[in-house]
């Protein structure tokens, strides 16, 4: 008889990728993947805990399993990735859902298909969180689920302690990929037909930091040269290492996509510091200067945060003026969600949720007539966008430009992994709609 897996992921497209090396391991055990999580044998939960709200949403899904297993006693559930790693969470969650057959962290995934072979000869509950030891693994095979985009890791971890963060706590010690196995799965991926290579890291223009021949903007340009039509991608960028080498980089080679994720958090030199970001505003827009010197027409987004710990309404205004002054395609925003364990969870001076709630109101509003405004800009224009999937909901294909542009168009035939040329007809806030031309 079949047997079904199925994985549940939250957070980032680290996770994202992660979730697909979970099921590369399921997979090799004869499981198959379902749709609904009541139809499944095992049940894995890849978590992230980078804000409050992250961790609740993992805590609440699982919670809600309770009654599920209760009639289906054999099934397993396992809770794994970013949550379980955070100090003391793993036993909270033992005791909170005792119906939890394996909890294990983000350093020992491999170590999976033991944990589901213990748990079944020994009928007990399988808990372990290991340490970080500093280590790549190649043998973990993704079986990957997002045609025509493929996911590839250069680095893992974190170095950089910004103090707000948990990532460097969970993820552990930044670490690099060897170049000719980041070079080889990237050639794999061409010759199986994948359009559109994304390059993974925290952090990536600090990759291999000299332990490798070769380095971020020479390996780029590397990717960049294998034959074949596709697209480039990378996130995310630490302003404090975006070079001018990788600027050129990005100018010369048609394959990268010119759209840079370039988080700069804060527009307000004291919070940038007090962050630890290691970069003033005015050091963030002389690279975004460089940048737009020679990719024009780059698209710039990033991420940006409200509400950290002493933040006044001047500190907030010069968020404001930055995100005016840069002008990014878009940008996600967030309030300042307190991690345990981190600099600023000590620091004094937390802002009322009040005002966290009104500036956060404020930035996306702001945020989000810029990206509109930018979106009508290619009403009557023709764009090269590469189709992504089928929207079932609004019966259109939808595709991105190389911009990171969303485009929703009508097609008879599946075009799923097709470059296209479309029509822009109309822009609606921060997608298009038109037709094949
Ligand atoms: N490594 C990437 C980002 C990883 S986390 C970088 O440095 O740019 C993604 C985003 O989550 C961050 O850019 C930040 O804006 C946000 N974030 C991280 N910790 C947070 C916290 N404690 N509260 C609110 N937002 C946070
Ligand atoms: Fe977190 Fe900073 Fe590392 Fe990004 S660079 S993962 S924000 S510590
Ligand atoms: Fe990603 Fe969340 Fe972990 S954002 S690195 S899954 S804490």
């Amino acid at each position: 008889m079949d047997k079904f897996y199925h994985v549940t992921t939250y957070g980032c497209q680290m996770n994202v990728h992660e979730s697909e090396k979970i099921a590369g391991i399921l997979s090799e055990l004869g499981y198959k993947s379902c749709e609904r999580i009541e139809d499944a044998d095992i049940a894995v939960f890849n978590t992230c805990c980078i804000r409050e709200n992250a961790e609740n949403h993992a805590f609440g899904n699982i919670g809600m399993l309770k009654k599920l297993k209760a009639a289906k006693r054999d099934m397993i559930i396992a809770v794994g990735g970013c949550l379980t790693q955070q100090m003391g969470k793993a036993e909270n969650l033992r005791e909170k859902f005792p119906f939890v057959d394996i909890i294990f962290g983000t350093h020992n995934l491999g170590k999976l298909k033991d944990y589901i072979s213990k748990k079944q000869s020994d009928k007990k509950a399988v808990i372990e969180i290991l340490d970080d030891d500093g280590k790549v693994y190649e043998e973990r095979k993704a079986l990957r689920t997002s045609y025509p985009n493929a996911w590839v890791n250069i680095t893992y971890g974190c170095n950089n302690f910004c103090t707000y963060c948990i990532v460097p706590y969970v993820r552990g010690r930044e670490r690099s990929r060897r170049s000719e196995d980041i070079l080889k799965e990237c050639r794999e991926l061409i010759a199986l037909g994948y359009k559109e290579i994304t390059l993974l890291g925290q952090n990536v223009n600090s990759y291999a930091n000299g332990t490798d021949d070769l380095t971020f903007p020479e390996l780029l340009n590397k990717i960049a040269s294998i034959e074949g039509k596709f697209r480039l991608r990378f996130m995310t960028s630490h302003p404090k290492d975006f070079s001018e080498e990788l600027v050129k980089v990005i100018a010369v080679n048609p394959k990268i996509c010119k759209c840079v994720h370039l988080p700069v958090q804060s527009g307000s030199d004291s919070v940038l510091k007090a962050m630890n970001r290691r970069y003033t505003s005015a050091e963030y827009l002389k690279k975004v200067e460089v940048l737009k010197k020679y990719v024009p027409d780059c698209a710039i987004t990033t991420d940006l945060i409200v509400g950290f710990p002493n933040e006044t309404d001047e500190d907030f205004n010069a968020t404001l003026n930055l995100v005016k002054t840069v002008g990014f395609s878009s940008a996600f925003s967030f309030v300042y969600s307190k991690r345990d364990g981190t600099v600023a969870a000590k620091m004094d001076g937390q802002v009322p949720t009040a005002v966290s709630k009104a500036r956060i109101m404020e930035l996306i509003a702001l945020v989000n007539a810029q990206t509109r405004a930018q979106s009508e800009k290619y009403v009557g224009k023709t764009v090269e966008v590469l189709c992504e999937d089928y929207d079932a909901k609004k019966g259109l294909y939808l595709g991105r430009d190389e911009y990171g542009r969303m485009a929703y168009f009508k097609s008879e035939k599946d075009v799923t992994g097709e470059f296209l040329n479309i029509f822009v007809e109309s822009a609606n806030g921060i997608s298009l709609t038109g037709k094949i031309v």
